[in-house]
């Protein structure tokens, strides 16, 4: 074993979450340490998020990382919803006193955190294997680790869980301590990357009986799409000409001749899943992002959700250090869970609203289209749609 390092705040995970607390703890001179379990470009390899709310934008120049984002990220007003052959568009801006949203990708967003925490030498540990929290319950835990065959590690006085939903974190806490609440649904997205001008300038969700499908973009020369597939489907299965002949087929016919396809770049499946787990704190483990929570991606909700778990962690570890004030520390969990438990009922419900269930009955496709007439016949409906979309206040 080196020499054990040591540090105030101890982050596993360098996803947008650990990166982005970690790049905002630094600046007000609180030492930190991030162990992440894969290589760089293995991160950057990743296709996820294209839609971030106003509190993600504000907490990136926060952190002195905005200017690209600020500079090539597009600035949405609405989007559309299309269904039964047309498109309503929802006009966010309108609905919710003048917010929108920013349509920059999650790639591009850890690309500057990790370019930040380059210019600042933060410690960033990449290839960090076997990483375990160690003694959570007292005031000095640690976390171990391995870079080859070296054992190396961490004393801090804080560990951060933000390891992704897969992540070693929130295996740690005790099964007797924690609640989970699940819910899995019976399909997936297939999501295609290609260098194609995109169909729509704003994002258009469809709804269609052959299933749901998503028309985002990157920028006005990258697409990105999304179809709704069943979870048996592997990503081997879909050629290129079947993707955009499907995805042909389920939105309106004006949109579908206005398609521009090209070679994919990036394809995969993302099953769908709902779950939350409780409490986010565990002696001094603190648990943010996708390591507490996963919501399916029907709402955009999943990335802003950890955005408002750092948001409330930041400065909860800011009143620790600057002001001995724990207040932050205490109540963060509770804090968290309740906008956590607001964006897991809006993604569910954007999710039941689109999708193409299995084992649905009539009585719930006529549901379903109630729903929707609902939402386009009311401004209360639009506003609420609105509100949740751009993201409520952390
Ligand atoms: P992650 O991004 O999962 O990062 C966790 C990191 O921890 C990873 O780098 C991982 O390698 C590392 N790690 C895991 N285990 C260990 C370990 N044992 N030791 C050390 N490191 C470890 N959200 C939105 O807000 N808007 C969207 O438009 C949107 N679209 C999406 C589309 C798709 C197809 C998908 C799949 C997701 C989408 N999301 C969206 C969700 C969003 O991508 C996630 O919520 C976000 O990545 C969560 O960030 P995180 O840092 O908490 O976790
Ligand atoms: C994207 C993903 C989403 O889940 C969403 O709701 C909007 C956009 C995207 O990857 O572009």
């Amino acid at each position: 074993m080196t020499t054990p390092m040591k540090t105030k705040v101890g982050i596993i995970g360098g996803g947008p979450s650990g990166l982005l607390l970690s790049q905002l703890l630094h600046l007000k001179g609180i030492d930190n340490v991030l162990l992440e379990k894969h290589s760089r470009d293995y991160v950057l390899g990743r296709i996820r998020a294209g839609v971030l709310e106003h509190g993600f934008a504000e907490l990136m120049r926060e952190a002195q990382c905005g200017e690209r984002m600020d500079r090539e990220g597009e600035i949405h007003d609405g989007f559309y919803i299309a269904h039964d052959g047309i498109r309503d568009r929802v006009d966010l801006k309108k609905y919710t006193g003048g917010n929108s949203v920013v349509v920059y990708g999650q790639t591009e967003v850890t690309r500057d955190l990790y370019e930040a925490r380059d210019k600042m030498g933060g410690t960033v540990i990449h290839e960090a294997q076997d990483v375990t929290p160690h003694d959570l319950k007292s005031d000095a835990p640690y976390l171990t680790y391995r870079l080859g065959d070296e054992p190396h590690r961490v004393d801090c006085d804080f560990i951060i869980g933000a390891d992704g939903f897969h992540g070693v974190s929130r295996k740690s806490i005790p099964k007797d301590v924690l609640t989970e609440y699940e819910k899995v649904y019976p399909f997936g997205w297939l999501g295609v990357l290609s260098r194609t001008k995109p169909v729509s300038p704003e994002l258009i969700y469809a709804k269609h009986e052959r299933g749901f499908a998503l028309c985002s973009l990157r920028s006005q020369v990258l697409s990105r799409y999304y179809l709704q597939v069943p979870l048996t489907d592997r990503v081997e299965d879909w050629s290129d000409e079947d993707f955009w002949a499907e995805l042909k087929k389920r939105l309106p016919e004006d949109v579908a001749g206005d398609l521009i396809t090209g070679p994919s770049i990036e394809k995969s499946i993302a099953p769908l899943r709902s779950f939350v787990a409780e409490p986010m704190r565990y002696g001094n483990l603190f648990l943010a992002g996708d390591a507490a929570h996963i919501v399916p991606p029907t709402g955009a909700r999943g990335l802003n959700s950890a955005a408002s778990d750092i948001y409330y962690l930041y400065h909860a570890l800011l009143d620790h250090y600057q002001d001995g004030d724990d207040t932050g520390l205490e109540q963060y969990s509770q804090k968290a869970l309740a906008r956590v438990w607001k964006a897991q009922r809006f993604s569910w419900w954007m999710t039941s609203l689109l999708h193409t269930f299995p084992d649905s009955i009539s009585y719930d496709k006529r549901l379903q289209q109630t729903d929707l007439e609902y939402l386009f016949s009311s401004d209360a409906a639009q506003t609420s749609l609105a509100e949740n979309y751009v993201g409520l206040p952390f």
